[in-house]
């Protein structure tokens, strides 16, 4: 392993600005929880001391992304910004094309009306849910080709985000017609932050290739996926990762991302190709939705801090950090016995919430449960993915569909908190392990017919 352990090395940055956060009583977080109708999506951020909800938008910016702002050119067309963040991403990808957007799910908006068309299949390890939801609304069908580990918990495996060669050819040879492109999500958020390797890459590029189908990335947390190539990957460990990454990109024809997580910004996004051709389609969608090709619905000072902040992510003593913290919340995990998907991926730790609290049946929601009790707990806020995100009722039987897992994600905002704060979010999550018999879980009271987790409102089960 390339990777120092945690206790051989400390932050490699000084802080310089911070922020008050507020502590509140167990009684003043049993109260806000009740208010919230036991949803942390409507809690106010003021009353979250550890807010793990997401790592998207969260990080903090270095000194050199906020003198970046300064030096925005607030033009509509033409600005510096633009040309500056278009040299970076040609220098880390090779990608000509380049397209600011809002944020992620603007470039998937944009790619997916240029390119999909309805009936088609778009292919993939495992795609995003606003990846799905763009697919969906173009009357396509997302298909997730991941191998099948990569969806079992407690499997330790080094690229869990890797694709099943053999399942994606036979999904392509269905009728590869149908198959605008093949999406590669590194790292795979859904099943853990969980890498992808090279090789693995390399390899759906050569089927892509037999049939002429174009490769894209979504490049929400593309250096986290380097790094752990570097780390785990024969053959990587002497590359720094800039070169890897100029590697990954070159199996490609394009990417989304998400420039809230790996860019190192608060907001932004990008599309990128390689070939003017989809530019060009992807131009016209651009314009109405975004925005104008220099600017995509971001001021020039975003464009300065994202350009700045693709630099700094490729530091590798920045990822070693990082993603060494990740590790660490997932060691602190398993010495107190907590059930995790293995290994910890990039971004944050997934708690499998059914061995946790066996007793509550799946209709009154375990990982929503736990999600609670650890914000009343230690006033720490994660997210539930399991029965009340990906769960739905059959329109025909009126039935409850569960999915295969039910997830707690603690997301790990980029250089923000440490590992103080890891210690405290360990202690925690046992705290409520130790009394879990006595958690009774929710009854859900109101949803919103899709993307129901962020708005439902739920009530304790008496007891
Ligand atoms: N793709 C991936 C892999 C993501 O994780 C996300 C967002 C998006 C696309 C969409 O990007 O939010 O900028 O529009 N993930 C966040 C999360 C929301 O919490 O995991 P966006």
């Amino acid at each position: 392993m390339l990777m120092r352990r945690r206790d051989e090395y400390a932050e490699p940055y000084r802080v310089k600005v911070v922020e008050r956060v507020k502590q509140t009583t167990r009684e003043e977080r049993e109260k806000l929880i009740a208010e919230a109708h036991y949803n942390v999506f409507s809690l106010p951020s003021w009353a979250v001391y550890i807010d793990l909800l997401t790592d998207s938008g969260t990080s903090a910016m270095s000194d050199n992304q906020w003198a970046g702002m300064m030096l925005g050119d607030e033009a509509y067309a033409g600005s510096r910004n633009y040309y500056n963040l278009k040299d970076v991403v040609r220098e880390i990808t090779g990608y000509e094309y380049v397209l600011p957007v809002h944020q992620g799910r603007g470039a998937e908006h944009v790619l997916m009306a240029s390119m999909v068309r309805p009936g088609d299949r778009v292919l993939g390890n495992m795609h995003f849910d606003t990846t799905e939801g763009h697919i969906l609304l173009r009357g396509a069908e997302p298909v997730n080709c991941l191998r099948a580990e990569g969806l079992i918990p407690e499997k330790e495996a080094p690229f869990k985000g890797d694709i099943d060669l053999v399942r994606l050819e036979e999904e392509i040879t269905k009728d590869p017609s149908k198959v605008p492109f093949i999406l590669i999500t590194v790292t795979c958020n859904n099943n853990g932050g969980q890498p992808v390797s090279m090789e693995n890459i390399r390899k759906t590029r050569e089927i892509a290739d037999k049939y002429g189908i174009p490769v894209f990335f979504d490049a929400a947390r593309f250096a986290e996926n380097c790094y752990f190539i570097k780390d785990r990957e024969p053959g990587y460990a002497h590359k720094s990762v800039g070169e890897i990454a100029r590697e990954m990109f070159s199996y490609g024809d394009g990417f989304t991302m998400s420039a809230k997580k790996d860019a190192l910004v608060n907001i932004g996004g990008l599309l990128a190709f390689r070939h003017e051709k989809h530019y060009k389609q992807a131009v016209q969608w651009q314009i109405p939705f975004e925005g104008f090709i220099t600017y995509g619905g971001l001021a020039g000072r975003d464009m300065e801090a994202m350009a700045r902040g693709l630099r700094e992510v490729l530091d590798e003593s920045y990822l070693e950090d990082r993603i060494g913290q990740v590790a660490y919340l997932g060691e602190l995990m398993e010495k107190e016995g907590i059930p995790v998907v293995k290994p910890p991926g990039g971004h944050g730790i997934y708690i499998n919430a059914l061995p946790l609290l066996p007793h509550i049946p799946r209709e009154n929601f375990p990982a929503q449960s736990l999600v609670v009790e650890l914000y009343i707990e230690g006033g720490i806020r994660g997210v539930e993915l399991g029965g009340c995100a990906f769960g739905h009722k059959d329109p025909e039987t009126g039935k409850d569909v569960w999915p295969e897992l039910e997830l707690v994600r603690l997301a790990i905002p980029r250089r923000v908190y440490s590992d103080r704060h890891m210690k405290l979010v360990a202690q925690s999550v046992a705290r409520v392990r130790d009394r879990a018999k006595d958690i009774k879980g929710l009854r859900l009271v109101e949803e919103a017919p899709v993307l129901r987790h962020f708005t439902a409102r739920f009530e304790r089960v008496p007891g």
